[in-house]
């Protein structure tokens, strides 16, 4: 039997955050998940590089099936997505989709604020390609955005030390950054799919009145819509409720972690670059 299941892509275990949110709100479809965990953190890698890798996942999808493929992963979003949308997707197969997290998340962020100011939690890559600031202005021109890097976070969470005391020290210094460079800030978005992860950590060092946000949900909701936009893709999409895993790490290390992000039992296989 031939299946089309919804491709979900992120560097490592960030983006089985946005997988639930997404099979709790569509549990109908089929879904394939790969973590490039052998190559994580995408955070810090230039521009080439994250192409590069984000590119050959996206190629490996497609020959699993996939007609559509979402990258859970805000950096490979900022610094892949486009070209591929238009550079490489024409030759890849036309009809077939790759749709990203910040757009969606850019679309609804400024609802979420009181005051107008908001801060932008994302790793270095995310940061400095400013894609959020160049999305929100599109649908938010007037909110004032405080932006911050936190290239410590994501291996944190890859690590297991999320709960830890290092997690600590790393959290609170980029909060307090952010409410140095903007006292206002009342809504802190969460720009990168490993951070819900922190939460602990985050509820810990925030200002009272501030709402944190995470994209699940966001991503969740919006894939929901553009479904119901386009018959024409979620017809070809299979429907048996099936969930796959791959991870280019190590197998024993992603089912156990996987199991704990996505909060039900992940049995991975094994996914090598050749
Ligand atoms: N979850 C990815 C993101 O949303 C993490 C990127 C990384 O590997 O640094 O940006």
């Amino acid at each position: 039997m031939t299946t089309a299941p919804i491709g979900v892509f992120d560097s490592g275990y960030g983006g089985l955050t946005v997988l639930k949110e997404i099979t709790r709100t569509l549990p109908e479809y089929d879904y394939l998940y790969l973590g490039d965990n052998a190559r994580a953190p995408y955070g810090t890698r230039d521009y080439d590089t994250v192409y590069k890798y984000t590119l050959e996942a996206v190629k490996w999808f497609f020959n699993q099936g996939c007609e559509l493929v979402i990258l859970a992963c805000n950096t490979a979003s900022a610094k892949a997505l486009r070209t591929i949308q238009q550079n490489d997707l024409p030759a890849l197969g036309a009809d077939k989709r790759v749709l990203g997290v910040i757009r969606p998340t850019a679309e609804v962020i400024g609802q979420f604020t009181k005051t107008g100011h908001i801060g932008i939690l994302g790793t270095p890559g995310t940061i400095q390609s400013n894609s959020y600031q160049i999305e929100i202005r599109k649908f938010f021109p007037h909110l004032i955005i405080i932006q911050e890097a936190c290239p410590m976070w994501v291996p944190l969470v890859e690590n297991l030390e999320q709960d830890g005391e290092g997690a600590d020290y790393f959290v609170k210094k980029h909060l307090d950054h952010i409410y140095q460079s903007g006292p206002k800030t009342d809504c802190l978005l969460l720009a990168c799919t490993h951070y819900p992860l922190l939460l602990n950590k985050i509820n810990r060092y925030i200002h009272e009145g501030t709402r944190v946000i995470t994209q699940g949900n966001i991503v969740a909701e919006s894939l929901a819509e553009y479904l119901k936009r386009h018959p024409e893709m979620a017809q070809k999409l299979s429907k048996n409720g099936k969930r796959e895993f791959y991870t280019t790490g190590d197998v024993a290390h992603f089912d156990t972690r996987a199991s704990l992000f996505y909060g039900e039992n992940v049995a991975a296989f094994p996914l090598q670059w050749t």
